[in-house]
């Protein structure tokens, strides 16, 4: 019998309908039944350098016969990690940087940057400003702070609420966040924002809505959180969405590319501005907070080759030079009678949004879209319940992103 309970499946629909994944190479990963698929979405975001990269395995071998593992606690420290928060310190669009390893995925970041919003106002004497401010579609992660602040109802309703003092404004209305601002005069400690939102279903910003919360947040004295799970590490064509948009983030979160998933590792990124408090000199503020395995060093060295491969590879240039390549090829797509949206254009991200008036006449209509594709070889998955996403490793050829349009195009089409 199968014990493997698995995140977001029904298991009873799930008994005998496991894919199991053995290998991969490139943009394409095989099953154990021998069929391969071409990967239309780098797995969950992550696998940026695309599978196979064997230099990653010996990154890691190599650091684990030296020492695997040793906490980062006070005092405690290891070079990998070490020279990764400088490196990241380098190429992050965030001033005076100052690098929070994290071990896992994004969650831990989305809840370390919440928790340090928060520290940040209570260490400068402001402890009113404790309420964040996130936005509908949007996507943290699942856990305590990230399920509070996520903007999908359908992953949010089944619990009672993890994190107090939490309010949501509308994705794209940036006077909705002024007017919440304004309405709780004093008591909001940081805005969170997916510069391009995810999972929510790939919206790219509307033209000039990020500059106007960028500085509505400064005007009234608000962290801007920028929340790069997805868009860090080159995904949007330059090393960081922020970098892009000209966010200048007071926190910046990551996770995923940042390894490209070879290894579990995250980093929440702090201005100087955020760290002052904890850092200057004579202090008596501390940041309680960290994890078994935060600056995991295999997990740093892990992420040192993948940042290596992206610069020797010059990935995050061919993901600019893709991005209208998969604009262009996606773009066809919405005269179908089953899509009523195609969004893309920022960096290797889009998605294919399945007509409402047939997702209601026929609710399982878009998980079945989601098999035959699967079934002819691509493997997409479905965004809110409305959206197909498509967000190939950046080592994609055009040959690649022409068969998975071909593909979408036979299934929605037919
Ligand atoms: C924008 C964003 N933030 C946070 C997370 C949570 O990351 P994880 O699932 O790795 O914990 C995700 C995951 O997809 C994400 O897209």
């Amino acid at each position: 019998m199968n014990r493997m309970w698995n995140p977001f499946a029904n298991m009873a629909a799930l008994a005998g309908n496991e894919i199991t994944m053995v290998g991969g190479q490139g943009s394409t990963v095989v099953d154990s039944q021998g069929r391969s698929y071409l990967d239309a979405i780098a797995s969950l975001w992550y696998c940026n350098i695309g599978y196979g990269r064997t230099e990653l395995a010996e990154a890691a071998a190599a650091q684990m016969r030296e020492l695997a593992a040793y906490h980062t606690f006070e005092f405690f420290s290891n070079p990998p990690a070490e020279a990764l928060c400088r490196r990241i310190a380098e190429i992050a669009p965030v001033s005076d940087a100052r690098v929070f390893l994290t071990p896992g995925g994004g969650s831990d970041a989305i809840d370390t940057a919440g928790k340090l919003a928060r520290a940040y106002w209570r260490a400068v004497g402001q402890p009113a400003k404790q309420i964040i401010v996130s936005r509908s579609h949007a996507y943290h992660g699942m856990n305590a702070y990230g399920t509070s602040l996520g903007g999908i109802p359908m992953l949010t309703e089944a619990f009672a609420p993890l994190v107090g003092q939490v309010e949501h404004v509308a994705w794209d209305d940036a006077a909705a966040l002024e007017k919440v601002i304004e309405q709780l005069d004093g008591q909001v400690a940081a805005f969170f924002c997916e510069p391009v939102i995810g999972a929510g279903g790939v919206y790219p910003p509307p033209p000039g809505y990020l500059a106007q919360v960028r500085d509505i947040c400064r005007r009234r004295e608000v962290l801007f959180v920028a929340d790069e799970v997805i868009t860090g590490f080159g995904r949007v064509g330059e090393w960081f969405a922020s970098g892009r948009f000209s966010l200048d983030p007071d926190l910046m979160t990551t996770a995923k590319g940042l390894s490209s998933g070879y290894l579990p590792i995250g980093a929440v990124i702090a201005s100087g501005r955020v760290a002052e408090p904890f850092w200057r000199a004579g202090t008596t503020e501390v940041f309680r907070h960290g994890y078994t395995y935060s600056g995991h060093p295999a997990s740093a060295a892990v992420a040192h080759a993948n940042l290596d491969l992206i610069e020797r590879e010059q990935l995050i240039q061919r993901v600019a030079a893709l991005e209208s390549v998969l604009a262009e090829a996606v773009a066809p797509l919405a005269s179908l009678e089953l899509v009523s949206a195609v969004r893309a254009g920022t960096g290797l991200l889009a998605a294919v949004e399945i007509a409402e008036d047939a997702r209601l006449a026929d609710p399982t209509l878009a998980q079945r879209i989601v098999r035959a594709i699967r079934d002819r070889g691509v493997i997409t998955r479905l965004l809110r319940g409305v959206a197909l996403q498509i967000s190939p490793p950046f080592v994609i050829t055009e040959d690649e992103i022409g068969r998975i349009v071909e593909v979408f195009g036979e299934v929605l089409g037919g």
